[in-house]
């Protein structure tokens, strides 16, 4: 058994730790990493998955523009124990907060990760819907979702955190590596 509940600030310690187990440090390097610096994530949206008091699961989102002026959100990252993969807690993670952002307003939710599982959610190639990404992607894992409708009609253009100058997404181009 596990149970969602909003991340508190005692998870944090934790959640690198989990994040470390999931990804290792090459998580650093990967442009998804990169636009999140000096971007402050959405603590409504930040939720963690608990099991017998230990954590299990982490999901954040971070306010993101898009082109000029739309607002969007990045989902990531999101780890579940390798424990405890396999048990339906990412899919029930992602609804949850997919359901309240929407319910919060939000439009447009970005991410990097497997189509094969985000596809699910309603997730649609970024790239062919023109939408950038400041430095190196697989293609076909850069993927956006509408959480209203049309929310993708007539946005187009570059991703980057909310709070990011030009200088600073011209710098994630120059020394990011992977996604
Ligand atoms: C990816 C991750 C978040 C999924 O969470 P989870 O709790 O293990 O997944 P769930 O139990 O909710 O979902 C299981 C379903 O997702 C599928 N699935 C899991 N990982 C998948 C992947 N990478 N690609 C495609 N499908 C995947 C399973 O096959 C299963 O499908 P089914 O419902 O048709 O049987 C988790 O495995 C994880 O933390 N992995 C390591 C870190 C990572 O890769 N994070 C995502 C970055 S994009």
């Amino acid at each position: 058994m596990y149970q969602i509940i909003p991340e508190r600030s005692e998870d944090a310690v934790s959640i690198e730790t989990l994040l470390g187990q999931c990804f290792g440090n090459e998580r650093f390097r990967k442009t998804a990493y990169k636009i999140r610096q000096n971007v402050t994530s959405i603590k409504a949206l930040n939720f963690v998955g608990i099991s017998n008091d230990a954590l299990v699961a982490s999901i954040r989102y971070w306010p993101l523009i898009v082109g000029k002026k739309t607002s969007a959100l990045l989902l990531g990252p999101i780890a579940v124990h390798p424990d405890r993969q396999g048990e339906g807690i990412g899919v029930a993670l992602i609804w949850d907060t997919l359901k309240l952002a929407k319910n919060l307003g939000h439009s447009l939710v970005v991410l990097v990760g497997d189509p094969e599982y985000y596809e699910r959610f309603g997730f649609v190639s970024a790239f062919d819907n023109g939408l950038q990404m400041p430095g190196p992607v697989a293609r076909h894992r850069f993927l956006v979702c509408e959480l209203q409708e049309n929310a993708l009609s007539g946005v187009q253009g570059m991703v980057h955190g909310a709070t990011d100058t030009l200088d600073e997404a011209v710098k994630i181009c120059e020394f990011t590596q992977g996604d």
